[in-house]
């Protein structure tokens, strides 16, 4: 495929396009009196600065042609969640770190793993569906960082594009493109809601309580804004101190939404208690099958597959019958019917 690489200095663009060359044809230019002529480009790779004011300007002046690219990896330096913000608020459809590896730049290009559909396949809705939803979760962890207000509505409108995409092109191309596109939280919150919605389309929802549900899944890990990256990306086992952090996220997620009036009781109730099991023995509340609300039973079961079908660079993505066996097996824990009902969605939609 041809790959256009745009780049704020030269030896940045060189130094890409040896990279990418190794597999695609590569055109490139620098950012400043960028044009993006060239019709035909699948991908894009963008290594600028997106804290500079000029750059910012640029990318603004081409984000028109750089909209038709299907794919826009964005390089940024260091790991700061501003920098991801603003890169994909300019358009990135991926984001990654700077110095990139070569062989993830590549697989990220053109992923090995087999794809459930071709990618020409792939409506653009839901590509466009996921970067909006992206892009809203990482201006939600900003805002949380910052201590500002988190944009409702926001959210809520990335939430409907979602559930528009899933109803019109299937639980499975949602889950291909967003395993696709994006990683860590953000590729997580995107697969609940997508599968949430699903689920929730499937168990005859109407169009409030449908909103309600992919909202709660959209915020339900927003407490993770407060832990660190590097616990919360940790590859592998984490130790007792870390995982005593991470599960303090849903009381976090609770505090941080509590005072905003336009979050509702529902979606404040589903944030803080989306681990806890019927038998008592999730957390925070410990909290026992008849406190335990209908639409929270729905998303805990969509957060538990969606989690185990994560795609990770580590490690192998696990297919959906043996994400669905482990569900099966949570005697006690989950409500049994509505996994029986959760079926379809997880098997075969
Ligand atoms: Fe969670
Ligand atoms: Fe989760």
């Amino acid at each position: 495929m041809t790959v256009h690489v745009i780049a704020d200095n030269p030896s940045k663009a060189s130094a890409l396009s040896a990279i990418v060359e190794q597999r695609h044809v590569v055109t490139s230019e620098m950012l400043a009196g960028a044009s993006i002529k060239r019709s035909g480009i699948e991908a894009a790779v963008v290594a600028v600065d997106v804290a500079d004011v000029d750059n910012i300007s640029a990318l603004k002046a081409v984000s028109g042609k750089l909209a038709r690219i299907p794919k826009r990896i964005f390089l940024i330096d260091g790991k700061g969640r501003l920098a991801i913000v603003q890169a994909y608020a300019l358009g990135a459809t991926d984001v990654m770190t700077s110095p990139v590896d070569p062989a993830q730049l590549l697989a990220k290009l053109a992923p090995v793993e087999a794809p459930l559909i071709a990618p020409d396949q792939i409506p653009p809705g839901s590509l466009e569906a996921a970067s909006a939803g992206a892009a809203s979760i990482a201006s939600m962890f900003a805002a949380v960082m910052n201590g500002t207000a988190v944009d409702v509505a926001d959210v809520r409108n990335a939430g409907s594009r979602i559930a528009d995409s899933v109803a019109e092109n299937g639980l499975s191309d949602w889950l291909t493109t967003v395993r696709r596109h994006h990683e860590g939280t953000y590729q997580h919150c995107l697969l609940v809601t997508g599968v949430a919605v699903d689920f929730g389309i499937s168990l005859g929802f109407g169009r409030v309580d449908l909103e309600r549900l992919y909202s709660a899944a959209m915020f339900h890990d927003i407490g993770k804004a407060r832990i660190p990256l590097a616990v919360l990306d940790k590859p592998g086992k984490l130790d007792d101190a870390e995982r005593a952090l991470i599960q303090m996220h849903p009381v976090v997620g609770f505090d941080v939404l509590q005072g905003n009036a336009a979050i509702s009781p529902e979606i404040l109730d589903a944030v803080r208690h989306h681990h806890e099991y019927l038998d008592g023995s999730g957390y925070p509340d410990a909290l026992c099958a008849e406190s335990i609300a209908d639409i929270v039973r729905v998303l805990t079961i969509s957060d538990i597959f969606a989690a185990l079908i994560e795609h990770r660079t580590y490690k192998p993505t696990m297919p959906r019958e043996k994400a669905y066996e482990i569900l099966q097996g949570m005697h006690g824990k989950l409500e049994m019917p509505l996994v029986e009902a959760f079926r379809d969605v997880a098997l075969n939609r």
